[in-house]
């Protein structure tokens, strides 16, 4: 009966290990998805990065997975990426890290400086947690498929439809050589 009981306890406990186990997200994580989930809801990501939203009617099943709407400008035309877990068209391969720093420093994994249309300069202020927490968020959408027009450089007939910037007006000229895309 000792022995019995002592077992019980034992699995009670292994049970409960369980339980804790499976409710922690995975070790990698270092970021809270829940708040992730919150900033990106407040942060605007979904107006760049979900087809229709910029028309009022966003595709809530494409959510986060890219626009077909393309930026025209000195950079050349770059269009909002694929944020979704999917591995070919999206960021699966990436690290939260590699999101952390492409969403902190515009620089992504392949070193190439994202167009400064992509809001990472304003994003820099984060908190590294709350950074953390965006990229645990966007590791737990589930992968869609959606292949995005790739990053033409300037001077290039653009392809597809896009918004326009001309140069910029001398009062409003940037101080130093447009960074971004192919730079
Ligand atoms: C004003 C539009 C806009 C907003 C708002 C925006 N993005 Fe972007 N984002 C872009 C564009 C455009 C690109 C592609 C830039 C390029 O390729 O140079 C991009 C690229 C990225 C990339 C790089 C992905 C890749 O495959 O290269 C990440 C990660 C990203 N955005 C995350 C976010 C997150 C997270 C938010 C919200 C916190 C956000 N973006 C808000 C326009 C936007």
């Amino acid at each position: 009966m000792k022995l019995r009981n002592g077992l019980g306890l034992v699995l009670v406990v292994a049970a409960g290990w369980l339980a804790v186990t499976a409710a922690t997200p995975p070790k990698s994580s270092k970021g809270d998805a829940t708040r992730g989930k919150y900033l990106v809801s407040i942060m605007g990501c979904g107006d760049c990065h979900t087809p229709g939203t910029f028309y009022g009617a966003p595709d809530m099943k494409r959510w986060l997975s890219g626009s077909e709407l393309g930026w025209n400008g000195p950079w050349g035309v770059v269009h909002p990426a694929n944020l979704t877990s999917d591995m070919e068209t999206g960021i699966g391969k990436w690290s939260e890290d590699d999101i952390v720093k492409a969403i902190q420093t515009g620089v992504r994994p392949d070193g190439r400086l994202l167009a400064p249309i992509m809001p990472w300069q304003t994003f820099a202020n984060a908190t590294k947690e709350d950074a953390h927490a965006i990229a645990a968020y966007l590791k737990t959408l589930p992968p869609v498929k959606h292949r995005l027009l790739p990053l033409q450089p300037p001077g290039v007939k653009p392809e597809g439809a896009c918004m326009i910037f001309p140069p910029p007006p001398a009062w409003d000229a940037p101080r130093t050589a447009p960074k971004g895309a192919g730079h």
